[in-house]
């Protein structure tokens, strides 16, 4: 049995799947994937830079891929991304000279870009992020090209188009940095808004890029409760576990380039000691915890990869480090943290 089994009453259990493993799977990496979850988030080909690099060309292979492995295995489907304003190509927002295109032409690239996207995939993706990351921690909206060129509203308009590309699908608001009271608090307020005024939206997504000593446990949980009072589903959409020194000052940079105390940006170069090891797998029962003591409130609970090799979190912020976010190991073996997950139930 797999971890979908021991939390089939609980909420979803989703891994996110990259190019690499999607078109190259290892050995016996598909099987272990269908017995361990029961969602399928796509980690980066549905990405508009991915998905739709020129105005012209759509770019369907891996999306369908993806969608033909979650069929087969009759799972939960998670259409990841389709406005943000990260990996989104610059001819989106400008025209052929460079400069910004207006409103009313980026809101009707927007609608013909999610009308095509979301429409392909009408009734078997199952719940779209419809909006990622418009919220600048407590600052308020982010400065992004879409919120610059169309205003606030630019997030109602990518819902109510969603919607009518696909009336089935569970849509979704999709941010990090969720348990951020300032965050919070403008997230609260816009569903209210939406509710009020007729904005379909079905659920928000925490993406939960935590770490050993982050974030703080009891805020996130008055999140959790936050966004269930206001009447949307909960997700927890891209878990991941960093055991590494965070490095923001050094965003970008790699790792062998000309770091003097690279070892201390990189000080587990040949596995976790044991002792983190147990940091990390009692740290992953407190969240797991967290999330069965709110199951009525969480629909799903989506780690952010699968064997630790794939993390993106071996490069964030700095490249070419070696982490251990995830719950299997770099031969897919079940690690400690994995245990101390299926123990709870
Ligand atoms: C990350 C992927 O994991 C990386 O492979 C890629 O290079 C950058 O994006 N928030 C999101 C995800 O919503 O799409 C991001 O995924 C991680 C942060």
């Amino acid at each position: 049995t797999g971890l979908k089994e021991l939390y089939q009453d609980d909420f979803y259990l989703g891994t996110a799947i990259g190019h690499a493993r999607l078109t190259n799977p290892p050995t016996g990496f598909n099987a272990l994937v269908a017995r361990e979850f029961n969602a399928l988030t796509l980690e980066n080909d549905m990405k508009w830079e991915r998905v739709h690099p020129q105005p012209e060309q759509w770019v369907w292979e891996y999306a369908d891929k993806f969608i033909a492995l979650g069929e087969q295995h009759k799972m939960f489907m998670v259409g990841h991304v389709l406005v943000w304003h990260s990996q989104t190509p610059p001819w989106v927002f400008n025209d052929k000279n460079g400069n910004p295109v207006s409103r009313e032409v980026l809101l009707a690239r927007m609608k013909s870009h999610i009308d095509t996207l979301a429409g392909r995939y009408r009734g078997r993706v199952h719940a779209w992020d419809v909006v990622n990351e418009a919220v600048d921690e407590d600052q308020g909206w982010r400065q992004s090209p879409w919120f610059k060129q169309i205003g606030p509203d630019f997030i109602e308009h990518a819902f109510h188009y969603a919607r009518a590309a696909a009336p089935d699908a569970h849509l979704m608001y999709n941010d990090y940095n969720m348990h951020n009271p300032g965050k919070r608090q403008c997230v609260v307020d816009m569903i209210k808004r939406f509710k009020q005024t007729g904005v379909p939206i079905d659920g928000v997504g925490m993406q939960g890029h935590i770490g050993l000593g982050y974030p703080d446990i009891t805020e996130f949980e008055k999140s959790i409760k936050a966004f269930a009072a206001a009447g949307v589903a909960v997700h927890i959409t891209e878990l991941d576990l960093d055991v590494l020194p965070t490095a923001w000052e050094h965003i970008g940079a790699e790792i062998s380039d000309n770091f003097a105390y690279a070892d201390e940006l990189n000080p587990y170069p040949d596995g976790l000691p044991a002792k983190i090891e147990a940091q990390l797998a009692e740290r992953y029962a407190q969240w797991f915890a967290l999330f069965l003591k709110h199951r009525d409130s969480i629909a799903r609970v989506t780690l952010w990869g699968t064997g630790d090799s794939e993390s993106w979190k071996n490069n964030f912020p700095v490249r070419g480090r070696r982490n251990y976010p995830l719950l299997f190991d770099r031969d897919y073996q079940r690690k400690s943290a994995y245990h101390s997950v299926a123990a709870l139930r």
